[in-house]
């Protein structure tokens, strides 16, 4: 088997990534910007809470700032303008930034990670098991897992929803992408994902990568986790393979998809494919649903609203199977999930890198710079969003949608990196949230805090289990 080093060769048909810029390279006209008399102390408030910080400089410098991290020059953009202009305008002159590279221990070069030329060729072949007259089949798969997880739940009983809603979304996307042959390892992909996922992050740190090489029992348990996923879908590859039949799942799909000179992905290319949607299509959608059930165990009015309407769909109560066009007209399950991926976007940044000079919205950003933009900041922009600090889903009008300027709500990302699992995962989160409406009433086991902290990592994770009364 292939071990991927920590960070791998850049493809020679990459672009070449400029030089970060130095504070002497830097331009004289920078926005404005926390400039400490100790360079450090801004790391470490950067480190302790991301989030905070970013939407602390959106609050004193505006929409646009500047500031240096380890000597590099970093822009915070956070007008809706800015947004468009960084994901969809100017996207061609960016790179994704931080924090990628490291990526690619794992993920190898699948989507999340990949770059021009080679990403938008993977992009397009991989559309079509994503578009949206294959949701349907879809649906009804997560419908029957959602149901069976839902009615494991004991009345009386207290349960981790952090935990639970992580179990439940990964068995929803191994058993789409890999059918019924990824339940034998479901409980290994299970703990090493979540070795992988809590290691992935702390490699990102900056300076940590000088201990890559250290035979610290650390990194070897990540080695081993990454190690283990990748030799997984090789072996549910070849068994693929050797059984001669496609199958209608994702991976069957994935070994079945020709671009238009008729080339398939190889083994490799498939594997970093299904590994990198077993990653981005789990956590993030179990984090979001983590919120959604905090913030609904508070409010009994949006909980009774929610359980009214789960009662009316037939898929719901068991005469009818899920299709996508049934769940998506539900109304309140659509406010809650908007509601809480504009609060607690699970991707709450976007960090860039500038390819090239290039003015966004008037701000010159000098090749090489990093930029960030940020879910967490911008959906707090109270120009759009009164009381932006409050979880009210009621605020989800048809005229809010119509009225909010591109890059405003952006929880999926935009232009040609935007997720490709958003309607896979809008519809796997309404799913699950009304089914489990329909069943039970969930409520804060610790009355005191009802609402988890956060602890934002590369997702925007709830800290601790977050246990809940199953009423
Ligand atoms: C609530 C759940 C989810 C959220 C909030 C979310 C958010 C995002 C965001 C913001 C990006 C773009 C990152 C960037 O531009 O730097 C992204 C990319 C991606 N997501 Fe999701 N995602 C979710 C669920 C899923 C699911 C369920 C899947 C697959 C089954 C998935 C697969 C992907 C892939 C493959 C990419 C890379 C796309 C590309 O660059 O072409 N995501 N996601």
């Amino acid at each position: 088997m292939n071990v991927r080093p920590f960070v791998a060769e850049r493809p020679a048909e990459y672009a070449d990534v400029p030089a970060p810029v130095t504070r002497r390279r830097a331009p004289a006209n920078l926005p404005p910007g926390p400039r400490p008399k100790v360079p450090g102390d801004l790391l470490v408030r950067f480190q302790r809470d991301t989030p905070a910080f970013l939407l602390d400089l959106r609050d004193r410098y505006g929409d646009a700032s500047s500031f240096f991290l380890g000597g590099q020059l970093f822009f915070g953009l956070f007008a809706p303008a800015m947004v468009h202009e960084v994901t969809v305008a100017q996207q061609g002159s960016f790179i994704k930034g931080v924090g990628f590279e490291r990526m690619r221990k794992v993920l190898g070069t699948g989507l999340l990670t990949n770059e021009e030329p080679i990403h938008l060729r993977h992009r397009r072949m991989m559309q079509p098991p994503f578009h949206k007259s294959r949701l349907d089949g879809y649906a009804e798969q997560m419908s029957v897992l959602a149901r069976t997880s839902v009615e494991s739940w004991r009345s009386g009983t207290t349960i981790n929803i952090a935990p639970e809603m992580m179990r439940l979304t990964l068995l929803i996307v191994a058993r789409t992408l890999f059918g019924t042959d990824a339940d034998r390892h479901t409980e290994q992909i299970a703990e090493s994902m979540e070795v992988a996922i809590d290691r992935i992050e702390r490699t990102m740190l900056p300076g940590l990568d000088r201990l890559d090489g250290v035979p610290l029992p650390y990194w070897r348990k990540f080695r081993e986790a990454s190690d283990q996923l990748a030799e997984i879908a090789e072996d549910l590859i070849a068994e693929r393979r050797q059984c001669g039949v496609d199958g209608d799942d994702l991976l069957g799909l994935l070994l079945a998809i020709r671009d238009e000179d008729g080339s398939a992905f190889t083994d490799e290319e498939v594997r970093d494919e299904a590994l990198t949607l077993i990653l981005s299509g789990h956590e993030t959608t179990a984090n979001a649903l983590t919120w959604a059930f905090s913030w609904l165990g508070s409010r009994p009015d949006v909980y009774e609203a929610l359980r009214a309407e789960a009662l009316r769909q037939d898929w719901v109560t068991g005469s009818a199977p899920a299709t996508v066009a049934d769940v998506m007209g539900t109304e309140v399950a659509g406010q809650v999930i908007a509601e809480s991926l504009r609060m607690a976007p699970p991707v709450w940044v976007a960090p860039r890198r500038a390819l090239r000079d290039v003015d966004i919205a008037g701000v010159q950003i000098p090749a090489g710079a990093h930029v960030l933009i940020s879910q967490y900041v911008t959906h707090r922009d109270p120009t759009y969003f009164p009381d932006p600090h409050r979880w009210e889903p009621s605020r989800w009008t048809p005229q809010l949608h119509s009225a909010l300027p591109r890059g405003a709500y952006f929880p999926f990302g935009a232009g040609t990196r935007k997720c490709l699992g958003d309607q896979f995962a809008l519809l796997e989160s309404r799913i699950i949230l009304l089914h489990a409406a329909a069943k039970h009433r969930l409520l804060p086991a610790d009355s005191l805090h009802p609402i988890p902290r956060a602890e934002p990592r590369a997702t925007y994770r709830a800290k601790g289990p977050v246990p809940m009364r199953v009423n």
